[in-house]
């Protein structure tokens, strides 16, 4: 585990959620001060819907420029964008139903769309139009909040995944075999690139997971391997999530 990273241990997921949309507020602040976008990438799955909620919320969203903001996605399952899986449908209806964030500032992986590698390709181009990153430099995303399942993947990142090995692409399809189904996900590479990652991560499910994550031995799980090379690594947990750890 990363030395530099922090764990944050809440009472629950209210809490939890509260702080990170407070981050994220503050991230958005900084950089609109510092006349720059925004760029912030969202997971799907359960854990961040009350998190996109608040920040839709009157509480928070008109705190944000959203003028300034992008949102970018972490991963999506290869469904249709209206379907229940779909992880830009749990967005648009938490986040995008409520905050004044301009449609094109959302970057949506078409990841229905039955040429996969085309529209992860296109999607990377659209991650290098908003961050410009310099020849050979990899997109670097101000904030991604990244999630744990309870066999310790993040992103679309499985145990044993074939995109777990991906150091050249940003973007790549992946089959989940313990899912049978596919994904398309932000590479290692990239989510290391990135200036802040903040893990969502809640309910005793994962617990034994999260302590094996943060206490045991490295390079067991695909969350062990999110290790920002020029930036910060935050575990926002609640405390169901959080009660076998050593340190709390
Ligand atoms: C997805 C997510 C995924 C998620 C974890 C945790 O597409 O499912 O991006 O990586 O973050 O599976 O999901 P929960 O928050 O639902 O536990």
């Amino acid at each position: 585990m990363n030395q530099s990273s922090e764990v944050r241990v809440f009472d629950g997921l209210e809490p939890l959620s509260w702080a990170a949309a407070t981050q994220f507020e503050q991230l958005a602040r900084v950089r609109a001060i510092e006349k720059k976008p925004f760029s912030v990438a969202l997971s799907g799955g359960s854990t961040p819907k009350l998190l996109y909620e608040l920040l839709g919320s009157t509480t928070f969203s008109g705190r944000v420029r959203w003028s300034n903001v992008h949102l970018f996605q972490v991963d999506e399952r290869c469904v249709p964008p209206d379907d229940a899986q779909s992880n830009y449908r749990m967005i648009r209806q938490s986040l995008l139903a409520s905050a004044p964030l301009p449609e094109e500032n959302f970057h949506r992986m078409a990841a229905e769309r039955p040429d996969r590698e085309q529209a992860a390709r296109e999607y990377a181009e659209d991650l290098a139009r908003v961050l410009h990153p310099a020849p050979g430099e990899w997109p670097r995303l101000d904030l991604i909040f990244l999630g744990m399942g309870p066999d310790g993947h993040t992103a679309s990142l499985f145990p044993g995944s074939q995109a777990l090995d991906e150091r050249t692409a940003w973007v790549v399809p992946n089959f989940a075999a313990q899912l049978n189904s596919f994904r398309l996900t932000l590479t290692l590479p990239v989510l290391n690139a990135a200036a802040h990652v903040i893990f969502l991560v809640a309910g005793a499910d994962k617990a034994e997971t999260l302590r094996q994550v943060l206490e045991g031995p490295q390079g067991h799980y695909p969350a062990q391997l999110i290790q920002p090379v020029r930036g910060r690594l935050s575990w926002f947990v609640d405390q169901s999530a959080a009660h076998l750890l050593k340190r709390q």
